[in-house]
């Protein structure tokens, strides 16, 4: 996550300039609040509208417009933002930064600016490998500039090589790597499982509940914003992967378990999943028909507790290990049961009785259980959760440390 942090994005003419309104939605999604510069030749590929939309502010794009003058200056602009993006950056602007021309708004404000600038380069190949753009190349990198791509494969304009500009994702990763350099958990690593698991009866059936992954992913999210490289094992889910945290993607218990297992060591481990606590035995190796009478019971047995392994790893084990205990009543005794049944630090407690709205919902009331100690925390989003949780563990690492 890019939570609170500001980002001025150049959006100069060439066609990848169509992927602008993605990269755009992309880094607000992951909490920027996003400024556009589109310059006269960006605008012939995306219109201000759709920029405006998304940003929901104005989309600045002349150096003599009074009215944009007025709205915020063009040195301000420049100067008010945490992170410049150029993206798409075609060999003109790159040219220019190079000389340190000003002659329009975007190449003013960069001249201008004292902030961090990652460039996104987006050009025909021969344009790319020309020694003018190797030249102007070096001599963005020289001034600490941050290149993202091109890559390589098919161009708009038939050709193939390199010169396609980086997916948003992968600019948005950059940008999340960019941020969380100096956090508080950086050189810290954290398993984070998420989500439910499946467990099959046959080929099409399976057993699961009713978990979104909403507050793991969220965790996750927050996790990598502090800094910390994330490692997220989630089961089937509607999540999107959040960006800068790499995600193993698992069905059941026992995939999970092994891909947490194959994680370690870790400096934190949080186990949000809500794991299926029993498999069928003997899964049918074909769908399964039904044939007018009852079908006999299933034959149930138990899977492994991903929390209570991690607990119970002698050495291996994550140096601050977090549970949750989603409960329907008794929350914080049931919460007390499993910090010493399981091994762990500390329990996140809430209720996810029918009428909690917890499964599913956007709202959690957390009870953060230790040994000797219990914190309610007042009702929260997920997101507000995970951010608490992520700055409570960079509190207590920090301490420990
Ligand atoms: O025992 P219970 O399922 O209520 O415990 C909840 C906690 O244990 C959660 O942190 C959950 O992620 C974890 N758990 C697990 N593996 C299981 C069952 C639960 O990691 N098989």
């Amino acid at each position: 996550m890019i939570i609170d942090k500001r980002i001025l994005l150049v959006v100069t003419g060439g066609i990848a300039a169509y992927k602008t309104p993605e990269l755009v939605r992309q880094l607000t999604k992951a909490g920027a609040r996003v400024r556009v510069i589109l310059t006269k030749g960006g605008a012939q590929f995306v219109t201000p509208m759709t920029l405006e939309a998304l940003t929901q502010d104005t989309v600045y794009q002349d150096l003599f417009s009074l009215t944009d003058e007025n709205s915020m200056g063009h040195i301000e602009l420049s100067r008010d933002a945490d992170l410049v993006i150029v993206a798409p950056a075609t060999a003109d602007i790159m040219a220019k930064m190079a000389a340190g021309m000003a002659d329009d708004l975007a190449t003013t404000a960069l001249l201008a600016t004292d902030k961090p600038v990652i460039i996104a380069p987006a050009m025909n190949v021969r344009m790319w490998e020309h020694p003018a753009t190797r030249d102007n190349l070096k001599t963005l990198i020289s001034r600490d500039i941050t290149i993202i791509g091109p890559d390589e494969g098919d161009m708009a304009c038939g050709e193939y090589g390199m010169g396609r500009m980086s997916a948003p994702e992968e600019i948005v990763e950059t940008a999340v790597r960019f941020f969380s350099a100096s956090g508080r958990l950086s050189g810290k690593r954290a398993i984070v499982t998420s989500g439910p698991t499946h467990e099959a009866i046959d080929p099409v059936r399976y057993i699961a509940n009713h978990s979104s992954g909403k507050q793991g992913h969220a965790i996750a999210s927050a996790l990598a914003a502090q800094g910390c490289e994330v490692t997220l094992v989630s089961g089937p889910t509607n999540q999107s992967n959040p960006a800068g945290v790499h995600v193993v993607p698992v069905r059941t218990a026992r995939e999970m378990l092994a891909a947490c297992v194959a994680s370690l060591p870790a400096d934190i481990a949080v186990c949000a999943a809500a794991v299926a606590d029993w498999r069928v035995s003997d899964e049918a190796s074909q769908k399964m028909k039904k044939d007018g009478k009852s079908l006999a019971p299933l034959e149930l047995c138990e899977n492994p507790d991903i929390l209570k392994t991690l607990g119970n790893s002698g050495t291996q084990r994550p140096g601050l290990l977090v549970g949750f205990a989603a409960e329907t009543e008794n929350i914080i005794d049931n919460a007390r049961v499993k910090l010493s049944t399981k091994n762990c630090d500390w329990v996140l407690a809430n209720d996810v009785s029918s009428d909690a709205g917890t499964f599913g919902g956007e709202h959690n009331t957390i009870h953060l259980v230790q040994q000797d100690d219990v914190e309610d925390w007042p009702r929260l989003t997920k997101d507000a959760v995970a951010e608490k949780l992520a700055s409570r563990i960079a509190d207590t690492l920090e301490e420990t440390s």
